[in-house]
């Protein structure tokens, strides 16, 4: 098992993936990490939906104008929603925190991620990723879609962080 601060160092955004499937056993792994993540007051108001099939990838990708391409060529794809109707509710911070733990759940157990945010974004045609989504998916109209997380074996070399190039100056002790 790698560190967690090895897994820190080498985790990178991969928007290569091989054809290879993802094992039904890491499927599962994936969900508890999922499932396991903390929630405002433990509201746990999120839902996931797996996406395997090639053709559904395909348009989910297409959900927004740039910058999701990459979820075609995956053969895994969490969608993360939530209920967004809830006064006072943290759902944008339930769904990051579970987004986060998928990425290094996944990252755990060899495989790679990249994370494509739907929230905010459109389609030249004006229309909301987030509502694209929702149709594609049957979502009912109270969850918001936060991303869609791709997953599967890289395709792509990306260089591990290193330690001493880090931006330190965005580190401050006691005050600004
Ligand atoms: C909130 C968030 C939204 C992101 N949205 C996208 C996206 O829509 N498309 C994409 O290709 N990468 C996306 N990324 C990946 C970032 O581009 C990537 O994390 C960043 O460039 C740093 O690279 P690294 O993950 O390899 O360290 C997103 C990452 C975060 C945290």
């Amino acid at each position: 098992m790698t560190s967690f601060i090895e897994l820190l160092k080498t985790r990178r955004s991969i928007r290569r993936f091989k054809a290879q499937a993802v094992e039904s056993e890491k499927i599962e792994w994936l969900k508890r990490a999922l499932l396991s993540s903390p929630t405002g007051k433990h509201a746990n108001d999120w839902e996931f939906v797996f996406v395997q099939n090639k053709d559904m990838l395909a348009k989910l990708s297409q959900t927004k104008e740039h910058g999701g391409e990459f979820v075609a060529r995956a053969p895994l794809a969490v969608v993360i929603a939530s209920d967004t109707a809830k006064d006072d509710n943290t759902w944008v911070e339930d769904c990051s925190i579970a987004a986060f733990n998928l990425q290094l759940a996944a990252e755990s157990m060899g495989l790679s991620s990249c994370w494509m945010q739907c929230r905010g974004r459109k389609r030249n045609d004006g229309s909301l990723c987030e509502d694209n989504v929702r149709a594609l998916l049957n979502l009912p109209d109270n969850l918001g879609v936060l991303c869609i997380v791709a997953i599967g074996y890289k395709d792509e070399e990306r260089k591990p962080f290193d330690w001493e190039k880090l931006q330190y100056e965005k580190i401050h002790e006691e005050k600004f």
